[in-house]
């Protein structure tokens, strides 16, 4: 059985950069700092086989104005498919509504699996032009042009092949 739970710094951080950097075609990779920062900020859920080995994990980062965005999102393979990327969404999600009620929330993946489990809790797709509405003025993808991501050699952000989600305001 598996708990979901907030991600403890005395936790096997080395499995969250291990699963990540295990995705590097689809995921940016995180440093074991990076983790450390952001579970040090409480910012992350992990999912846990017998309360203690790292099967998951989720984060979100706060940008300037409200704005959050949710990813970072990994399940270890022999444990895909049981619905616990859905669980790990739904926990970080709950957390941040409550703990940032005006918060606009987003999403950007390619992912087929990740973006049903999105959908399955209440994201919905949007333009990147809608996106960029929603979240005015911050712009997710000024990374990318300070990176010269290959999305932004592509013509800015109509080159990126992520898809967009967000939580809807009610
Ligand atoms: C994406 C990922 C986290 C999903 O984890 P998971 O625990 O297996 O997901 P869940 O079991 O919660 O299922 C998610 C949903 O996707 C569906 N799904 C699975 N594979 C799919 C596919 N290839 N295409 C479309 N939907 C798919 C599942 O059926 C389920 O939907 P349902 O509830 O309608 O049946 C996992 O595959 C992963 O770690 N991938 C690599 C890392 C990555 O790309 N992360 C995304 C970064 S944003």
């Amino acid at each position: 059985m598996y708990t979901i739970r907030k991600v403890e710094l005395n936790d096997d951080l080395q499995k969250v950069s291990k699963m990540i950097a295990a995705e590097h075609r689809t995921m940016l990779g995180k440093t074991i700092e990076q983790v450390m920062r952001e579970v040090g900020k409480r910012l992350s859920f992990g999912a846990f086989l017998h309360k203690k080995e790292m099967i998951g994990y989720i984060s979100f980062h706060l940008w300037e104005q409200n704005v959050i965005e949710v990813g970072g999102l990994v399940v270890d393979p022999p444990f895909r498919g049981k619905g616990i990327a859905k669980k790990l969404i739904a926990r970080i999600t709950c957390l941040t509504r409550k703990e940032f009620p005006d918060c606009k929330i987003f999403i950007l993946s390619k992912n087929p699996a990740a973006l049903q489990a999105f959908r399955k809790n209440g994201y919905k797709e949007c333009s990147h032009e809608e996106l960029l509405r929603f979240l005015e003025p911050v712009d997710p993808w000024e990374e990318c042009r300070k990176k010269r991501c290959p999305c932004w050699e592509n013509g800015g952000y109509r080159g990126c092949k992520m898809t967009a989600m967000i939580i809807p305001s009610s």
